[in-house]
């Protein structure tokens, strides 16, 4: 039995016409001058996230941290809604590489998100010398473990004005600003607004087998290829990679047949009376009693999520049809007494 692999929208195969692309791509050195296809692409990013400039990474984790490095130092604090990739996910790069004291602020805005309140609150005002210096309000949108919840934009520009207001400067770690954007029926560059930095993805959800977009000032990208060096992120003929992430950026259409089908995977488990949650995007998280026991059962029947803390993620992606949702849920409905909540 072929397995539903629904625990990420990373682990999509690159397309025959994506192969293709990387194979006729026109290349060069982008460590010694610029790689013609990755300059391309950079190019073509900055101008849909309405940003002077982008810069190729490698990875999203990568993308954040540049941006951490950047705006971070020793002895400052950086916020963060509770649950942000960047706070638990990224092994603590941004306190032991970036510098900077992480603080987790509660989701009281709505999932993922806390209020401008909480901002400026947090931000407080500078206290004695020994004390931290709040410098940085890190976003996310989507926001990944609050099951794909979008910031809409006018709490998008509220969540900005309150750390402006205090003197921050703002990171979107856009890793699915795609998504967000969809969901909102928004122009990507809609939810950049106003921010310092934003990276973002072309290998979820888009196809690409790698590789993101650090954007932001032109002087400010100068630095952060400066730091992607430094990180070895920097890359010889990587318009290689740079053309399938072109490639990637050609499915943006589409990505709301992966917003319906993670809803139809829901209404679907709901039908079996899983208490499973309508997704905003592409991600939909269920609290279960035992998430470990309810995965490993579940892969047993040739459905595979994973496991997000006492939650099961099912991620639909672009290489799973419609008719492979319904039999998903054919298989999953003999469990679905492990999907329920306690
Ligand atoms: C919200 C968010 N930010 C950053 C990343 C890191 O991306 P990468 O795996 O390419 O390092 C991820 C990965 O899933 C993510 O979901």
């Amino acid at each position: 039995m072929r397995p539903i692999d629904l625990r990420s929208d990373t682990v999509t195969q690159p397309s025959k016409e994506m192969r293709a692309a990387m194979a006729s791509a026109e290349v060069g050195d982008d460590v010694l001058e610029r790689d013609p296809t990755l300059a391309r692409l950079e190019a073509r990013v900055a101008e849909l996230l309405g940003m002077e400039a982008a810069l190729w990474v490698p990875s999203g984790c990568m993308g954040n941290l540049i941006a951490l490095m950047l705006h971070l130092k020793r002895g400052d604090r950086f916020l963060a809604p509770a649950q942000a990739h960047v706070l638990g996910a990224e092994l603590g790069t941004g306190a032991w590489l970036a510098g900077g004291m992480p603080e987790a602020l509660a989701w009281e805005g709505g999932p993922g998100r806390p209020t401008p309140a909480q901002v400026t609150r947090a931000a407080g005002s500078p206290g004695p010398y020994y004390t931290l210096t709040t410098t940085l309000l890190c976003l996310e949108n989507t926001h990944n473990f609050a099951g794909g919840a979008v910031t809409p934009l006018d709490e998008h520009r509220a969540l900005v004005a309150a750390a402006k207001g205090v003197g921050l400067r703002v990171h979107l770690d856009g890793a699915r600003i795609w998504h967000a954007a969809a969901a909102l029926g928004l122009p990507p560059g809609a939810l950049t607004e106003g921010v310092d930095t934003v990276q973002v993805c072309l290998s979820k959800g888009l196809g690409a087998p790698m590789g993101s977009l650090f954007c932001g000032s032109a002087p400010t990208v100068i630095e952060a290829r400066r730091l992607r060096k430094m990180l070895g992120g920097g890359v010889r003929q990587g318009g290689v990679m740079g053309a399938a992430g072109l490639v990637a950026l050609d499915h943006l259409p589409r990505l709301p047949e992966d917003h319906a089908k993670a809803r139809r995977l829901a209404e679907g488990l709901r039908a079996f009376g899983v208490a499973a949650p309508i997704p905003e995007t592409n991600i939909l998280l269920i609290p279960v009693p035992d998430a470990g026991g309810a995965a490993a059962a579940l892969e047993t029947a040739g459905v595979r999520p994973s496991v997000v803390g006492s939650a099961l993620r099912f991620i639909p992606h672009r290489d799973l049809e419609l008719a492979d949702i319904e039999e998903a849920l054919r298989r999953a409905e003999p469990l679905a007494h492990l999907l329920r909540s306690a």
